[in-house]
């Protein structure tokens, strides 16, 4: 189970029925281009520094750092399970992202695109209770998660749907993420109430572990960033009509 909760501070410049064009700063590339994909990547990775700052008129919050208000991930039944939350977070690391490929297909209504992103940093307060890899585990206090080498897939399938002011947007559907990374490094301060031997310890445990502990929480935290992803998706969907985000030119 996942709790999430992302603050976003949204401004509506725009009323529901106005249609927007894209920023001007994201090329928009034809549906007929027969190199589309390598026109989205490219374009795609161009718009990376502008979006990363966040743009009110799109509902796109500030993507580095991302701040998430709360986090929490409840894995397992009480007792053997685990229940991690991250509060007043930080990810840290998107703007450097890289757009490494794309594949669209328009009359299959499914994208898929691929990001390789060097390193993420996660700051913020955690709690945590319960056990890891079988080990109890309790605690509060400042965590850093470091994620290196982090390849994320997001694909997403949309229907079309036509708003009152008669023009067709697309509405999202479906999506999923998929992630690999090179290594996780744990620090979290004030484990077991401040017991040093116990805390330094149970590190330890982690970061040589950094691999099962990553699939034992990372799929929530992967779920988190689809989350973010999807919201930035159904927002621009939302605003910006499907004849401008894949123009028939
Ligand atoms: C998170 O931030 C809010 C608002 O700034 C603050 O009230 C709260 O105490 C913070 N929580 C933690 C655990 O730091
Ligand atoms: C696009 O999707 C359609 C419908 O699902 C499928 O028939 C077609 O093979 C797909 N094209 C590519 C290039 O994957
Ligand atoms: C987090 O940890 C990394 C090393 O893993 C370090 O380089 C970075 O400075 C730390 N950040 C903070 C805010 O402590
Ligand atoms: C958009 O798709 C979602 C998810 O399938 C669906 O719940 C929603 O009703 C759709 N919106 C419209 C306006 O059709």
């Amino acid at each position: 189970m996942l709790i999430f909760r992302l603050s976003l501070i949204i401004c509506i410049s725009c009323t529901p029925l106005c249609a927007l064009k894209l920023p001007s700063y994201t090329l928009a590339c034809s549906r007929n281009d027969p190199n589309l994909n390598d026109c989205v990547v490219k374009h795609g990775q161009l718009a990376i520094p502008y979006f990363i700052n966040g743009d009110p008129k799109y509902k796109v919050p500030r993507l580095d750092p991302l701040f998430i208000t709360e986090l929490t991930v409840q894995q397992g039944i009480r007792q053997i399970g685990i229940e991690l939350t991250l509060k007043n977070s930080s990810i840290y690391g998107l703007k450097n992202a890289i757009f490494k490929k794309a594949r669209t297909n328009i009359t299959g209504q499914h994208i898929e695109w691929d990001f390789e992103i060097p390193k993420i940093y996660i700051i913020g307060h955690y709690e945590v209770s319960g056990r890891i890899l079988i080990l109890p585990i309790t605690g509060n206090g400042k965590a850093n998660v470091t994620i290196t080498d982090l390849k994320i897939t997001y694909k997403y399938d949309w229907d079309y749907i036509t708003k009152k002011n008669g023009r067709k947007y697309m509405n999202i559907t479906t999506s999923s993420l998929e992630y690999e990374n090179g290594r996780t490094y744990f620090q979290l301060e004030n484990l077991f109430n401040g017991d040093k031997l116990l805390g330094e310890n149970m590190l330890t445990f982690l970061n040589e572990n950094w691999k099962e502990v990553t699939t034992e929480i990372g799929p929530a935290i992967g779920e988190a960033i689809s989350e973010v992803f999807r919201l930035i998706l159904t927002s621009i969907a939302d605003l910006v009509p499907w004849e401008y985000i894949y123009p028939d030119i």
